[in-house]
């Protein structure tokens, strides 16, 4: 097998700010962070990283690190600022030009068409759980690819889709903030859909390219007295849901009707990924409800239809209170080469936030928990490859310190850090350790 590719990884809405520049329009982000309460420090994404300014400075961190990838993602509404119509020439050139730089600079562009920022008007006309919005992404995607086709082989349509439909539409801890459990499985369906009908629109323009989606999944385990019956519907719902419906074009049973073409749609999602992008963090351990941990994104009405359970996550744990458990990432990467047989793997994310309170004489992080953390993975992921997984990158999560969605800028993901008010760039012990890493691989 070809040796590890190694990247970072990075989206739109949590490190570009300029959030009115160049003729972009809201996003349901730039909405839900308007709600007072729905972030934890009351920010947003106005400002951010300003990356979107700073291009430069991040593409020399990246030759500095010596990584071969980028994964970053394309702002839908810098490129249709209502969500549908003409394009916005100033707003795809701004990825135009990053994806040139990448390309001189020996460094493999890895796109994600939509990292959770849908344009607001189409939040307004229903979002997710409405078809059209599925049809509106594949002619944005078409819109994109034809401009980046022929620079970019290896592209993601969706990040976690997941995340989108069940944090966004169940829980609502997430944009759009609906508590709608109906309309969560509908927007999960017209997600698979969307990515389907954008992969055909990519291939129209590239006959080589690779399409792939992004999967946050995790291994569920039951603990002690939990009802069975949940640890099989949330191991339904974030897991088998994505995976059953992009391999044998079925869903499972927790899924309720969610469309009246449902068999042509599931004909297309099947099979529509030419590779799978794995993000792993923690695993799931499922318990009897009563008193939880509670731990960012383990939310229990992210899971309708379920049984009463409560998340029971064990130390030792991140920021985030999320569990670390790198067997986990492993046990994921086999589950899914068993799932797709001979479908190439990326891990598109993983990485940890942690309180990176302790300095270094020259005021940087040591972040020796976050060195860790990266080396017990990447472990994981050699252990799954020795084990025949066909993973050919790892992609850390994050190059920068980052706006973390409904943390705001409470939680750090980065090999770099973003100081306060100058946006000064400050690497982390992390970053010279993966560097190293990275470049001991090539
Ligand atoms: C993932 C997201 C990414 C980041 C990490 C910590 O769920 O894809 O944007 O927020 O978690």
């Amino acid at each position: 097998m070809q040796p590890l590719r190694y990247g970072v990884a990075t989206s739109a809405f949590q490190i570009e700010g300029a959030s009115t520049a160049d003729g972009r329009g809201p996003s349901i982000w730039d909405e839900f962070c308007t709600r007072p309460g729905v972030v934890l420090d009351g920010s947003d994404g106005t400002v951010a990283c300003d990356s979107y300014h700073r291009v430069e400075d991040d593409l020399a961190l990246l030759v500095e690190l010596g990584v071969t990838s980028y994964r970053f993602s394309i702002a839908w509404p810098r490129v249709q600022p209502t969500g549908s119509g003409a394009v916005n020439p100033a707003g795809l050139d701004h990825y135009v030009r990053l994806v040139d730089r990448l390309l001189e600079l020996g460094i493999q562009p890895l796109p994600t068409l939509y990292h959770w920022d849908l344009p607001q008007p189409l939040e307004d006309a229903g979002g997710w759980p409405v078809r059209d919005t599925a049809l509106r992404f594949a002619d944005y995607s078409g819109l994109v690819a034809d401009r980046l086709a022929d620079r970019v082989q290896v592209w993601a349509t969706h990040n976690e889709p997941w995340c989108t439909a069940f944090l966004g539409y169940a829980a609502g801890v997430f944009a759009p903030g609906r508590r709608e459990p109906e309309a969560a499985y509908r927007a999960a369906h017209h997600l698979l859909l969307s990515h389907a009908l954008a992969a055909e629109q990519v291939r129209a323009r590239r006959a080589d390219a690779e399409v792939g989606i992004v999967l946050n999944l995790a291994p569920v385990h039951a603990e002690p007295g939990v009802d069975p019956a949940a640890v099989d519907a949330v191991d339904a719902i974030q897991n088998r849901l994505w995976l059953d419906a992009l391999t044998v074009g079925r869903y499972p049973a927790v899924v309720p009707d969610v469309s009246d073409t449902l068999d042509a749609d599931l004909t297309l999602i099947a099979g529509s990924a030419d590779w799978l992008g794995v993000n792993y963090y923690t695993p799931f351990r499922i318990g009897p409800p009563d008193a939880a941990v509670d731990a960012v994104g383990q939310d229990v009405h992210a899971f309708p239809g379920a049984p009463d359970f409560s998340f029971h996550p064990r130390p030792p744990f991140t920021s985030m209170g999320w569990e670390v458990d790198a067997t986990g990432l492993e046990a994921v990467l086999l589950r899914v080469a068993e799932a797709l047989p001979g479908t190439p793997l990326r891990v598109t994310e993983n990485g940890a936030s942690f309180p990176d309170a302790t300095l270094a004489d020259d005021g940087s992080v040591l972040d020796t928990d976050r060195i860790s953390y990266l080396r017990e993975h990447l472990a994981a992921v050699e252990r799954a490859r020795s084990a025949g997984a066909p993973v050919l990158d790892y992609v850390a999560w994050s190059l920068l310190d980052n706006f973390e969605w409904a943390q705001g800028y409470t939680q750090t993901f980065g090999l770099v850090a973003v100081e306060p008010g100058s946006l000064r760039r400050v690497p982390k012990a992390s970053f010279a350790w993966f560097s190293e890493h990275v470049r001991a691989g090539r």
